[in-house]
């Protein structure tokens, strides 16, 4: 299990970086009961893409299902996340300077058949508003406690002339730059939980 400075140190050296384990067993099962509570109170609501709700475009990019953490109104599960992601802020302002002043995240959930076609989680910054929050790093927890290799919905990272893929294992860590990594989530073969957010400036 790597130390947040850890964390931001190979994000600074690669552009990316994976941490399996991120989360303990306990932080992990109470997170992942905490997501399944959730979904049951109905929560959750099609995931969208940038501006606008044309609903049919939104689904061939994506069709995962998302809910959104608010620290203001929050489970005790929710908050220990929170937390963690704010130990994460820190050690990334302290170690790469990057002077991240926000963090918003959510729960996703991807059912069977699920995927996200191949996207950045930010456009260059010309490209930018300079009102919106940038986003600056994406990172992404995964919750499924038995994830099998037949389980599918890996995480695919594109590379200058190749591509790694990522085992979606539950309390594994991934944060990149969301202006640099291109990537897509595979095909799902069954159900597929994460907590997904961004650091902004
Ligand atoms: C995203 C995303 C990847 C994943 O939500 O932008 O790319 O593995 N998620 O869930
Ligand atoms: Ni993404």
């Amino acid at each position: 299990m790597k130390s947040p400075i850890e964390i931001a140190k190979e994000l600074g050296e690669n552009g990316r970086c994976i941490c399996p384990n991120f989360l303990s067993k306990e932080l992990l099962h109470s997170t992942s009961a905490d997501f399944d509570f959730t979904r049951r109170r109905g929560l959750f609501s099609p995931a969208g893409v940038g501006r606008g709700n044309d609903h049919q475009i939104r689904d061939v990019i994506r069709n995962d299902e998302t809910f959104w953490l608010d620290r203001s109104n929050s489970t005790p599960s929710q908050s220990d996340l929170l937390d963690k992601c704010e130990e994460l802020q820190q050690a990334f302002n302290q170690t790469l300077f990057m002077g991240l002043t926000d963090f918003s995240g959510h729960y996703a959930r991807y059912a069977e058949a699920g995927y996200y076609k191949k996207h950045r989680d930010a456009f260059k910054n010309s490209e930018q508003s300079t009102q919106a929050p940038s986003r600056m790093i994406s990172l992404i927890i995964y919750l499924n406690a038995d994830w099998k290799s037949g389980d599918g919905g890996r995480l695919r990272v594109f590379t200058a002339d190749s591509h790694e893929d990522i085992d979606p294992v539950g309390g594994t860590l991934v944060c990149f730059l969301s202006q640099d990594l291109e990537h897509e989530v595979l095909q799902s073969h069954s159900d597929r939980s994460s907590f997904t957010g961004w650091f902004t400036r």
